[in-house]
């Protein structure tokens, strides 16, 4: 256990101290190999808290590093209390808990509790039926009139997000359990008051050993639709996604804080929730109601979607993307807050989706994308490898995927008849596994990131682009990210100012400013390859302000680079 230090527990929180705070998201597995197995670990990354201290984040968001089969990386999770081996030990944990404090880094844990791995104790023993545990899944008969087992008995035509259904048949029961990711990670039922009080519980012991809190996997999938939780035969099965955000979410969020102790403990808390609206987001963020501090909308990152499947491939206008931000922006001003990100571990690489990453613009475009995220009011999150402009990996044939998602997508594409090179053209552009390529540390073999052979090739780009080399570079996106992290800390502006969308329709250039009493911050930045007017007249007329920061050094005056951007502030006289 972590000892009380002034730099650890409640006391290192104070009231709202993540509102001028800024995330660093680790995937373990792809961020720093210590033991040469190929596969990142808890030691590899206490070995870089320097250089996360030196980037000047302050929150570690750690993706899954429970007990795990590992069917979805670690997101289907076999024992809540323990570390897979894969990646270390309790101890290790311990130690980064420590490491990471001593240098005022808080850590937050990932929390998946939609579901469990099906190896765990709980879901193996709901396997029983005359088990109390049977209830805290959902186990159900097949469809009437349907022998259990065949094809098309499944009680619902549901399909899972990585497997072709959603129930999986247990031939000892001849009934299907319900798993909306894979058969490998089955649903729990939340209805059930003893399945939520073990969660509570597992949650309380890990802020005892000293986490500072937690990133809520899917958690808008915990409350069913009725037409799961009656138990009855289920009519008119709907879609998918319309399993989320449930009659009873806001009651079990309010209870979870209540019995943990989120908000008193003053815990970081955000919650994932594809598909939910801003409508929810309000409700679930209003601090007033004790549910969570902050989630992560699913919108923008759908925007290049022409369907509900990511991988139905749309153009992506620059109007259509400031906009949605800036909805956002506008719904949660006065009561909530709102995450900011781009790139995660389930996105392609923000620099080759949303900027452009050919050898001439990968620079100035990694910083303008981050510079304009990061001027919007909320919390931002960096990725590793964001901050020094890592891109999408070139992955080109089938056999360069690893991932559950891209496999499934795969196979049932080409089996539904879409033509190979269309499935391939869908992966390169969407695929998770761009997120998942090692972190490239220097130009050494494998990029320093191991020893022995990585579970996931590095991107032949390493040489050129790499960690070590963006920190020698007072020019790198590093340099920038570090520069934004600061204002982000220094600059109330930039904390709580209101923000206001300009020249909305622009097809180049994205334009706000964020207001604060007497003090007014513009944000101008072209998110394009070629140079762009900048509409002067349209703009505040911001006489004498102070440039904070810019990717180039201003040439002209009403001219943007390519890619260029600039943060001005005016104080009012
Ligand atoms: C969201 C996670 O971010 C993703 O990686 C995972 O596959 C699903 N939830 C299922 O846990």
């Amino acid at each position: 256990m972590t000892a009380e230090h002034p730099w650890s527990g409640p006391a290192s929180r104070p009231d709202g101290w993540w509102r001028s705070a800024v995330v660093y998201q680790i995937y373990p597995r792809s961020f720093q190999d210590s033991d040469g197995d190929g596969v990142g670990d808890i030691p590899g990354i206490t070995s870089r808290l320097d250089y996360l201290a030196e980037l000047g984040v302050d929150v570690i968001w750690l993706s899954p590093v429970y007990r795990s089969p590992q069917v979805d990386n670690g997101y289907d999770i076999s024992d809540y209390l323990d570390i897979d081996p894969l990646f270390g030990s309790l101890d290790h944990l311990d130690e980064l808990i420590t490491e990471a404090h001593a240098r005022g880094l808080k850590l937050m844990m990932d929390l998946v509790v939609n579901h469990t791995s099906d190896q765990h104790l709980w879901f193996i023993a709901s396997r029983n039926p005359d088990s109390f545990k049977r209830d805290w899944y959902f186990w159900r008969r097949a469809r009437p009139g349907h022998e259990p087992g065949t094809s098309g008995a499944e009680p619902d035509d549901r399909p899972a997000a990585f497997a072709p259904s959603a129930w999986t048949y247990d031939p000892a029961t001849r009934e299907y359990y319900l798993g909306i990711f894979s058969p490998g990670q089955p649903d729990l039922n939340w209805e059930n008051p003893e399945v939520r009080q073990a969660i509570y519980e597992m949650m309380r012991w890990w802020v005892a050993r000293g986490v500072d809190g937690f990133r809520m996997d899917v958690i808008n999938l915990i409350s069913k639709p009725g037409e799961l939780t009656s138990g009855a035969p289920i009519q008119d099965p709907p879609a998918c996604r319309q399993i989320a955000t449930g009659p009873r979410l806001h009651e079990f969020l309010a209870e979870m804080n209540r019995e943990v102790g989120l908000d008193e403990q003053n815990l970081i808390t955000v919650g994932e929730m594809p598909g939910s609206t801003l409508e929810v987001a309000q409700r679930v963020t209003d601090p007033a109601r004790h549910e969570l501090n902050m989630v992560f909308t699913f919108e923008h990152v759908e925007l290049d979607n022409t369907s509900a499947s990511k991988w139905d491939l749309a153009e992506l206008s620059l109007p259509t993307l400031k906009d949605n931000l800036a909805h956002w922006q506008y719904g949660l001003a006065d009561a909530g807050w709102n995450s900011l990100y781009l790139d995660n571990h389930d996105q392609p690489r923000a620099v080759s989706r949303f900027g452009d990453d050919s050898p001439e613009h990968r620079v100035n475009s990694a910083k303008t994308l981050a510079t304009v995220l990061h001027l919007h009011k909320g919390t931002p999150f960096v990725y590793q490898g964001e901050e020094f402009g890592m891109t999408n990996a070139p992955l080109t044939e089938i056999g360069h995927y690893l991932d559950v998602e891209s496999l499934n997508y795969h196979a049932l594409a080409v089996a539904g008849g879409t033509a190979e090179e269309q499935v391939l053209r869908s992966l390169a552009r969407k695929g998770r596994d761009h997120a998942r390529t090692p972190v490239q540390w220097d130009d050494s073999r494998h990029a320093g990131f191991t020893a022995g052979t990585p579970w996931m090739p590095v991107n032949p780009n390493y040489s050129e682009i790499n960690a070590d080399a963006a920190r020698r570079d007072p020019r790198s996106v590093f340099a920038h990210f570090q520069q934004l992290i600061r204002l982000r800390h220094t600059n109330e502006v930039v904390q709580e100012g209101r923000f206001e969308l300009l020249l909305r329709n622009h097809e180049q250039i994205w334009a706000f400013t964020r207001t604060l009493g007497d003090q007014t911050l513009l944000v101008v930045a072209n998110c394009s390859s070629i140079p762009a007017e900048i509409p002067l007249a349209s703009l505040p007329d911001l006489d004498g302000a102070e440039l904070m920061l810019g990717t180039h050094a201003p040439a002209n005056a009403s001219v943007l680079g390519p890619w260029e951007s600039r943060v001005l502030l005016q104080t009012a006289h």
